[in-house]
């Protein structure tokens, strides 16, 4: 059977690909923080056999020792990611070195790592949640922009590294998805601006286009 590991199975988009993934009979690895969530979305999956990996991916790339040891998969999917919004004349060095942390430094470390370590297995995928702001943002966007543009562009450069033993690694950069990130944003703001509101997709059709890459 094939094993994938799911890098923030707890919510939103990583959620919905574990489902997905189950569905398909994937043995899934969830991880997350929030204990609760995390079994409760496994408490949804078709099958049985998937386990729970807990863990702070911040913590992770600071310390590769932190990391629990994580059978080899055919995949890992990305999705843990954070976006917090700043008026660019209010950025803090603090703010910014928090959103880098969580969505650039600790997946360019840690899938260093899983490489390394034969976590991902030769012939294996790796797919990226990048973001389409990354080319096309709005105000407040700036630091959360440069992090999924720094993704995607590092993503480029691991694709031709990591061929070499086969694994294909892939960013996919969807629109605004209906997340509880999104919702978060929704709340604080009193809606989002330029039509995203309206053309905002669902978790299970990124969840599925992460399938159909599979196929
Ligand atoms: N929502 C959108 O419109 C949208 C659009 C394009 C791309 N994306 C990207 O897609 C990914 C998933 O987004 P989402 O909307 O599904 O977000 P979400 O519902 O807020 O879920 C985020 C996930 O990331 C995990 N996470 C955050 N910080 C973490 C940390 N320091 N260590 C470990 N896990 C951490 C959370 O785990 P816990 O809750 O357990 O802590 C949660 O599972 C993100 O990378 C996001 O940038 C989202």
């Amino acid at each position: 059977m094939n094993r994938a590991l799911v890098i923030g199975a707890s919510s939103g988009i990583g959620a919905a690909t574990a489902v997905a993934l189950a569905a398909k009979g994937w043995e899934v690895l969830l991880h997350g923080r929030d204990a609760e969530r995390l079994a409760a979305v496994r408490a949804q999956l078709d099958g049985a056999g998937h386990t729970l990996v807990s863990g702070d991916v911040v913590e992770w790339a600071e310390d590769p020792k932190r990391i629990p040891p994580i059978e080899p998969v055919d995949l890992v999917v990305w999705s843990a990611g954070i976006c917090e919004l700043s008026a660019a004349q209010m950025l803090s060095l603090k703010a910014v070195r928090r959103t880098l942390a969580v969505n650039l430094e600790a997946p360019l470390v840690v899938l260093s790592h899983f490489y390394r370590k034969g976590v991902v297995r030769d012939g294996g995928t790796i797919v990226l949640l990048g973001s389409e702001a990354a080319h096309d943002a709005g105000e407040g966007f700036a630091v959360y922009a440069a992090s999924k543009g720094g993704l995607a562009a590092a993503a480029r450069v691991l694709a031709k590294e990591f061929a070499r033993r086969r694994v294909r690694v892939v960013c996919l950069e969807p629109g605004t998805v209906d997340t509880p990130m999104t919702r978060r944003l929704v709340a604080a703001f009193g809606g989002l601006k330029g039509g995203h509101m309206e053309r905002m997709i669902s978790p299970e059709h990124v969840a599925a286009q992460i399938v159909a890459l599979l196929g």
